[in-house]
């Protein structure tokens, strides 16, 4: 029988029920409806609205219930319009009057805001420490590659020397700006709606601030309109959810670029890649395909939730139960993500060699050997276009600077000198490369450190 049976004369056609029911979606919210229940009929017993007798047939019949679906000793019926309608339907049936009490002073708007909070606070938290072992995990393979040389590119050209320990800090801290991202959503969303009804809050004597403490929140929601029609926290997690999927893509997609033999950069573990079904030496980088893959999902999650929202007049509107089958998606979407990003590149192979050797190539050197000029006190656009007839005179003659001789630069700039040959050399120059926020081996190991520390504060 429906919530609202009273108002009715006919059943609701089957129909009506299959485009109206989310017990599908938010039975995944059942721990957090008992858990808001009880902090809800405690309340109503402590304001004198419901006797203590009543709580406690309450309080015994959720305990029990809850303790019953977590042993999978009772199933969430999907007959049941929602989770909301299926807890204190069970109640109901077994503890009777008590049972119909408990959504005094409450309405399903404020229960399912309630509801969605306390499930996306925890959910954030779980997220939260994959993000962070990600994170952990690239300072600890920065520190180990600190010093291998690769090239930096810009425009994927071969530009200047970096470190591969650098490289990967790089998306340490992108890393760290989603972190501090989700932090940030999680102190807008810890706000309590409970009690602020369907909308107008209610003529009970309820203590709001009693039920926000009791939930853990940080205060209860000012303005009961706002209360039960804002979903700005799942806008914002999803936001900070899909630029860490932009972050994860890009990754991706230097992965596969290193995975592929014009590259051999690295080399991933067998049990974090895929074989092809007819071409026997293939090895595919399939994990970083698909994570660059599902970065389309998360973003489809937030558009369908901007899109939801944009229109909706105050307050609760229904089409806002659309809400948590996206936000949930971009959840599990991301986990299963950091799930499988982290250990394949824990277990990756890098190919410092053939780093090495691809920074080696292409001339990465060409700025460090116009600053060895400047040094000799010539001014930097000279150096430039000295180093410029260099470059252009090594690619007719199929040389590169390293294997220039000492005459040959001469017949450019009389300013070079035997000790040109240690400026230019790779580990010269990324040595050199100390300005803060550089790729030096010692830079690296810094900032590794650095991005450790902000973990642990
Ligand atoms: N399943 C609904 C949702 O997720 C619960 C709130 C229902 N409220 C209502 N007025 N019908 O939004």
């Amino acid at each position: 029988m429906k919530l609202w049976a009273g108002r009715f004369s006919k059943e609701a056609d089957k129909v009506t029920n299959d485009i109206n029911a989310s017990i599908g979606i938010d039975k995944r919210m059942w721990r957090e409806d008992i858990e808001g229940s009880l902090a809800h009929s405690d309340m109503l017993a402590e304001c004198g609205i419901i006797s203590k007798e009543d709580r406690d047939k309450i309080s015994e019949g959720l305990r029990r219930l809850a303790d019953e679906i977590a042993k999978g000793e009772t199933e969430i019926a999907d007959s049941f319009e929602d989770i909301h309608s299926f807890v204190e339907g069970i109640l109901t049936e077994r503890i009777g009057d008590a049972g119909k009490r408990l959504h005094t002073a409450r309405s399903r708007n404020d229960q399912v805001a309630v509801d969605i909070r306390l499930t996306l606070r925890n959910e954030t938290d779980g997220l939260l420490s994959l993000v962070d072992e990600l994170i952990e995990m690239l300072a600890d393979l920065a520190l180990q590659h600190s010093d291998v040389v690769m090239p930096g590119y810009t425009h994927l050209q071969r530009a200047q020397p970096v470190t591969f320990g650098h490289h990967l800090l790089a998306y340490a801290e992108m890393l760290l700006r989603d972190r501090g991202r989700l932090l940030d959503a999680k102190k807008r969303m810890n706000v309590c709606p409970l009690g602020a009804g369907a909308l107008a809050g209610t003529s009970y004597p309820i203590d709001r601030e009693l039920t926000a403490k009791t939930l853990g929140f940080d205060e209860p929601a000012r303005n009961s309109l706002d209360a039960v029609s804002d979903r700005d926290f799942c806008l914002e997690l999803a936001s900070a959810l899909s630029i860490l999927m932009v972050h994860l893509s890009r990754f991706s997609e230097e992965i596969i670029l290193w995975c592929s033999h014009e590259f051999k950069f690295i080399e991933l573990d067998d049990a974090f890649s895929t074989g092809s079904s007819i071409m026997p030496q293939k090895k595919n980088p399939d994990i970083a395909e698909i994570v660059r893959g599902k970065a389309g999902r998360v973003f489809g999650s937030l558009t369908t939730l901007l899109t939801v929202m944009k229109g909706l007049p105050l307050a609760y509107n229904k089409d806002m139960q659309e809400d948590k089958e996206a936000i949930f998606n971009a959840f599990d979407t991301v986990s299963l993500c950091l799930r499988a990003f982290t250990p394949m590149l824990r277990t990756m192979t890098v190919n410092a060699e053939n780093m090495r050797k691809a920074a080696a190539g292409g001339f990465i050197n060409a700025t460090d050997c116009a600053d060895y000029l400047v040094g000799k006190g010539l001014p930097f656009r000279d150096a430039y276009k000295i180093t410029g007839s260099l470059v252009a005179y090594c690619i007719s003659n199929s040389k590169d600077l390293e294997s220039l001789s000492l005459e040959e630069y001469k017949g450019f700039s009389e300013l070079f000198e035997e000790d040109v040959f240690e400026a230019i050399s790779l580990d010269t120059c990324v040595k050199n490369r100390t300005s803060y926020g550089g790729p030096s081996p010692e830079n690296v190991r810094r900032q590794a450190a650095a991005v450790k520390a902000i973990l642990k504060a």
